[in-house]
């Protein structure tokens, strides 16, 4: 995995068919997916609940891009290695998940994974300064996490600061939540080059009119990158 600043489109299967993830996956990534964003949670550190190992681990053989797992729970620790075995290309935990982000994010590096932190709408920038040097990935929340299709919270100043402590570090800088072709340009001009969508992704289509994800895809990638 080459880091690069480029634009990437993540789609999350939350929005998927939870009866056919893999021709969901596979669908997806024939539609000019570049990531596929995996959204863990866990009924505790958010009021809904989807998926733990072992389905990630059956997901694993569809994704021929990079498998992008979004950690809604807490505690994290525990679990670190299971997401490891299940095939984690990046694992991203929430800083407001624990007490010791620190420890986790080191954790996350030593069991071979990218290590990502996430912050809800109402963290700071700063939580993250004294991580930058253990952090992979920065999922910024444009929405408060816990369900897909709810209204984009703008976070323009919060990414502006990211990308400004960052620097030319390689570190992404990654939105969820709301992304579509008019929100998500506000974002890659404020910095970001990961967007995670949802709803702005599968509506409309199926894994039997898979043109449609395509289409959906190609739009909020042409909306952003028109923007930078
Ligand atoms: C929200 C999840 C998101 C969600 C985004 O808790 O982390 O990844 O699926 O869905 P949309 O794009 O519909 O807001
Ligand atoms: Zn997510």
């Amino acid at each position: 995995m080459a880091f690069d600043r480029s634009i990437k489109i993540a789609p999350s299967i939350l929005s998927a068919d939870f009866a056919n993830f893999g021709a969901e996956i596979r669908a997806i990534e024939s539609q000019g997916a570049d990531w596929v964003h995996v959204d863990v949670m866990d009924g505790h550190f958010v009021p809904n609940l989807t998926f733990g190992p072992p389905a990630v681990k059956a997901f694993r053989p569809h994704v021929k891009t990079v498998m992008d797992v979004h950690l809604m729970i807490a505690p994290v620790d525990p679990y670190i290695d299971a997401y490891a075995d299940a095939g984690a290309d990046i694992l991203t935990a929430h800083i407001e998940a624990g007490p010791h982000i620190h420890r986790t994010l080191q954790a996350i590096r030593g069991a071979g994974m990218k290590a990502g932190v996430a912050l809800n709408p109402g963290t700071p920038a700063e939580t993250v300064e004294h991580l930058l040097d253990l952090t992979d990935l920065v999922c910024v929340m444009t929405v408060n996490p816990g369900f897909g299709g709810q209204k984009y919270i703008d976070m323009t100043a919060k990414v502006r600061k990211l990308r400004d402590m960052i620097g030319d570090r390689p570190i992404h800088i990654e939105i969820d939540g709301g992304m579509d072709p008019t929100t998500a340009p506000l974002m890659a001009a404020a910095g970001a080059d990961v967007l995670v969508a949802g709803s702005a992704v599968f509506r409309g289509g199926s894994v039997d009119a898979a043109d449609v994800y395509g289409d959906n895809i190609a739009a909020i990638r042409a909306a952003a990158t028109a923007a930078i």
